[in-house]
């Protein structure tokens, strides 16, 4: 038995504790034999061949959120409180799931999140998972830590792409960045804000990983001018406040979207204040700790936001059923970003692709047996929200 199983078992020993249960780490069942692609009935079932292909500590980055991963776990439970009010008689022998966001029309309302460094899941990294979702004719946002260059990705991409960006070391090098991704035909930057200082993500402490030391984040981080207060380690530019996004604005020359509100002040400057978009992101509980789910501050931010410009959410949508749930409620789209994760490292650019196309069949099967044939004809009427 080596240290760690020994602290597993001591972990699973003391599970009556709430301190034991909230930080123990849950082990996903790890599949026995690669099962072949078709196999798989839907996203969930990715995962244990993903663990199966990967290390302990790159299944744990993946994996894990912050402290005791409880807005991870809520991000999942909130669904729980929603249900699908279907309408009959309604003709839905043609189904259309597409979207037009900023003036591309996509194939449906599911787009690739921004994820760090896709070579922890495979070789080919963001080039495969790029030529997945152009395969399925959606939109993949590309990290500002990516394992390859915007350039090279921008060089296989078959489909749209979108640049997440985190803002740093310093404006000038901001700035950089996002005319580089635009140059490269980024058809929208994601500004990623809810990392101002360094998460603790303790699955990675355990396991040796620190976040801050991998190339692409540590190429982003300002020089240390100066010591983060309290102890804490410092990403990006914390200093940065609402006037930024006025400048960014006026250089971008591509809409710029907010990624990681929460609130429906902050949507609500948001839309004041030039961004183009919103994106409700609680960066898939692996920023602050005990934010709400998404799902769950979606309807105040939908209604803050009054249709002046688009949100978008993120957050633990792993089935059609619940990405409609979102579009119900005012989403003009859902992003996914584990699932894709899942995929690529268990079958590279053929298992995105084939993700992103069983989260779009379930969707059209939801919308056809709830009488909505389009994603025009989806609104609030169709999700209940309980209490
Ligand atoms: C993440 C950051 C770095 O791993 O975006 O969630």
């Amino acid at each position: 038995m080596t240290r760690r199983d020994a602290f597993q078992n001591l972990l699973a020993w003391m599970a009556g504790s709430p301190l034991a249960r909230a930080q123990r780490q849950d082990l996903a069942y790890v599949a026995e034999r690669l099962p072949a692609l078709e196999e798989l009935v839907n996203v969930f079932e990715f995962e244990p061949v993903a663990r199966k292909k990967l290390d302990r500590g790159s299944y744990d980055y993946l994996a894990g959120g912050a402290d005791d991963e409880w807005t991870l776990r809520r991000n999942r439970e909130a669904f729980d409180h929603l249900t699908l009010r279907p309408r009959f008689l309604v003709d839905v022998s043609r189904l259309d799931l597409s979207v037009e966001l900023f003036g591309q029309r996509v194939a449906m309302p599911v787009l690739v999140c921004p994820m760090g460094g896709h070579q922890r899941a495979h070789p080919d990294g963001e080039l495969a998972t790029a030529r997945g979702a152009g395969a399925a004719q959606t939109i993949m946002a590309v990290s500002t830590n990516s394992s390859y260059t915007i350039d090279q990705i921008a060089g296989t991409a078959t489909g749209p792409l979108w640049f997440q960006l985190y803002a740093g070391p310093d404006v000038d090098r901001t700035r950089e960045k996002v005319e580089r991704a635009v140059a490269n035909g980024c058809k929208a930057v994601c500004w990623t804000l809810d990392l101002p200082h360094a998460p603790q993500r303790e699955r990675n402490l355990r396991n040796g990983i620190d976040m801050l030391r991998s190339p692409a984040v540590a190429a982003g981080r300002r020089a240390a001018r100066e010591a983060p207060p309290y102890r804490l380690q410092t990403l990006y530019q914390p200093e940065l406040t609402w006037s930024y996004l006025e400048e960014m604005v006026s250089y971008a020359k591509v809409p710029v979207l907010l990624k990681g509100i929460l609130t429906a002040e902050d949507a609500r400057l948001a839309a004041e204040r030039g961004a183009a978009g919103v994106i409700v992101s609680n960066h898939g509980g692996r920023a602050l700790d005990t934010a709400p789910a998404t799902i769950e501050v979606l309807p105040e931010i939908v209604d803050a936001v009054g249709g002046k410009i688009p949100v978008l959410v993120d957050g633990g949508f792993r089935r059609g059923t619940e990405i409609l749930m979102a579009l119900a409620i005012g989403a003009k789209a859902v992003m996914v970003g584990r699932p894709v994760m899942w995929g690529l490292a268990a079958y590279g650019q053929p298992g995105v692709q084939r993700v992103l196309e069983l989260l779009q069949t379930e969707l059209a099967r939801a919308m056809g047996q709830a009488g909505r044939p389009t994603v025009a004809s989806i609104d609030r009427s169709l999700v209940r929200i309980e209490r």
